[in-house]
C-alpha cells in the first residue's frame, strides 16, 4: 500500500500539512512523542478523511532510528507516494553559546534527516513520488545570530532544488515560508518584531494549502504570501553587508531556543 510519510507531523505546521493531504490518502506519521502521535491519529481517524494511518516514534537526528523506521516500513511492505519533510528546529542565539550537542542536533535534524528520509522514500517509491521540503525565508540569506538555522535551511533549499532537476520523475517542491504562528514563542516573536513580521506572517493552514497545491502541480518553489514574494525578490538584490547588518541588529536582542 502507498503512504504519505510526514516528519514533524505533530508540530504546528506538520499538523496543518497532514490535514491538507488529499482525501483518502494513507498516512505514515513521524514524531518523537508516542502520546501526541496517537492523539493526532485518533483525531484524523474521527474526521474520516483519510485511509489507513500508521504512526512511528523516532528521533530523526539518530541514524539508527531512521534505519528502524525504514525496516518497519519494509516489514509492512510500505511504498511511499509522498514525503513531507517538515521536522526542523529554529534555534536563534549567538553561535558561541551553542553546545556541541545542540549544534549537531540542529544540523542533523534540519539537513541530514531531511536528505536521508528522501533517499529512503526514493528507494521505496510508489507509482508516483512527491517530496515537499520545508526551507525558510531565513534560508535565502546569511543570518547573524541565526547562522546555523539559515545555513541548514539554505542546504535544504539547494539540495531539493538540485533534486528537482536531477530526478525528473519525482515531484520536488521547496517551501520557503516567512513567519508562521505555530508555537507560543513564535507568536510572541512575531508580535515583538512589529510590522514586517506581521506582514510576513501566514497561518499554518494558509501555508499548508498553498504548499500542497504547489506540490501536486509539480512547482519547484513555493513562497506563500505577497509580502514574502516581494521580500524574496528584494533579498536577491540587496547587497549582503546591508542585509546582514540589519539582521544582526534585529536578532541580537531576540534569542530563542525551544528545543
Ligand atoms: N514557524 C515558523 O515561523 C517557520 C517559518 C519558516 C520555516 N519553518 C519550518 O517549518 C517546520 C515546522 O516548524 P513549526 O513552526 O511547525 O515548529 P514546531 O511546531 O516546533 O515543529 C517542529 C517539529 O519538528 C519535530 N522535531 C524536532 N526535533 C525532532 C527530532 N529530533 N526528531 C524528529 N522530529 C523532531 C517536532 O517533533 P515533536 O512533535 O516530536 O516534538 C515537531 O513536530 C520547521 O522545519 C521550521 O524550520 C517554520
Amino acid at each position: 500500500m502507498e503512504y504519505i510519510l510526514i516528519s514533524g507531523a505533530t508540530g504546528g505546521l506538520g499538523k496543518a500539512l497532514t490535514e491538507s493531504c488529499p482525501k483518502n490518502s494513507n498516512l505514515f506519521l513521524l514524531g518523537r512523542d508516542k502520546e501526541r502521535l496517537s492523539a493526532f491519529k485518533k483525531e484524523l481517524e474521527s474526521s474520516g478523511r483519510f485511509g489507513e494511518i500508521i504512526t512511528f516514534q523516532a528521533d530523526l537526528t539518530k541514524e539508527e532510528e531512521r534505519s528502524a523506521l525504514f525496516e518497519f516500513a519494509d516489514e509492512k511492505s510500505v511504498r511511499f507516494c509522498a514525503l513531507l519533510n517538515v521536522a526542523g528546529a529554529d534555534i536563534r542565539k549567538p553561535f558561541k553559546d551553542y553546545t556541541d550537542e545542540k549544534l549537531l542536533f540542529q544540523i542533523r535534524l534540519n539537513a541530514e534527516a531531511a536528505i536521508a528520509l528522501s533517499l529512503g522514500v526514493i528507494k521505496r517509491r510508489g507509482k508516483e513520488l512527491k517530496i515537499l521540503a520545508v526551507s525558510s525565508m531565513c534560508g535565502i540569506m546569511p543570518m547573524p545570530y541565526f547562522a546555523v538555522y539559515s545555513a541548514t535551511k539554505a542546504a535544504v533549499l539547494n539540495f531539493f532544488t538540485a533534486l528537482y532537476y536531477e530526478e525528473k520523475d519525482v515531484g520536488v517542491t521547496v517551501l520557503v515560508p516567512g513567519s508562521i504562528p505555530t508555537r507560543e514563542d513564535i507568536k510572541e516573536d512575531i508580535k515583538r518584531q512589529g510590522i514586517t513580521a506581521k506582514l510576513s506572517s501566514k497561518s499554518p493552514e494558509f501555508v499548508s494549502k498553498k504548499a500542497m497545491k504547489a506540490l501536486y502541480k509539480n512547482k519547484r518553489l513555493k513562497v506563500p504570501g505577497l509580502y514574502n514574494k516581494i521580500n524574496y525578490f528584494l533579498q536577491k538584490i540587496i547587497p549582503t553587508p546591508i542585509k546582514c547588518r540589519f539582521m544582526a541588529r534585529r536578532w541580537k536582542k531576540n534569542i530563542k531556543d525551544a528545543f
